[in-house]
């Protein structure tokens, strides 16, 4: 069975409670429940993870291949806008990365705008709350069927 590893970073454990007018009052728990579900309907495994800590995940990035996920779906959160680490790793590993984002972060401040990682990755989706998720899903599978 084909497995999809998403990784959330930086804050994004306060989904929920964060900035609700921009973030919306779905808790990650909620998230992940509906791209577990996504995954069921489309018969692939979907593991998800999040983390505060760029080194974290860094090694996350590394070892997905190893740990038999295909493709990867990251919401770098802040991280997306300055992490060379987190580009570098993307650049350094043999499997499709699709960038996503709740917010449409192109609407929001200067500095949201730019993506480190996006050159990097196969693709980005932002703007449609956690729909952008299922959508990440959906383009990983996309570009796994294409070979
Ligand atoms: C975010 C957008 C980032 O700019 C922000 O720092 C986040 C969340 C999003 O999902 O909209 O933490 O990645």
């Amino acid at each position: 069975m084909t497995a999809i590893l998403v990784l959330h970073g930086p804050n994004l454990n306060l989904l929920g409670s964060r900035e609700p007018a921009v973030y919306g009052r779905t808790t990650l728990a909620e998230v992940d429940a509906a791209i577990a579900r996504h995954g069921e309907a489309r018969g692939v495994r979907v593991d998800c993870r999040q983390s505060n800590h760029e080194g974290v995940l860094v090694d996350a990035i590394q070892q997905a291949a190893a740990q038999g996920f295909a493709a990867v779906v990251l919401n770098p959160g802040a991280l997306g806008h300055y992490s060379y680490a987190l580009r570098d790793a993307i650049a350094g590993v043999d499997l499709p990365v699709v960038e996503v984002h709740l917010s449409n972060v192109q609407a929001r401040e200067f500095f949201r705008h730019r993506s480190v990682i996006a050159p990097v990755c196969r693709g980005q989706i932002a703007g449609f709350g956690l729909h952008s998720y299922l959508l990440g899903v959906d383009a990983a599978l996309a570009v796994l069927a294409r070979g």
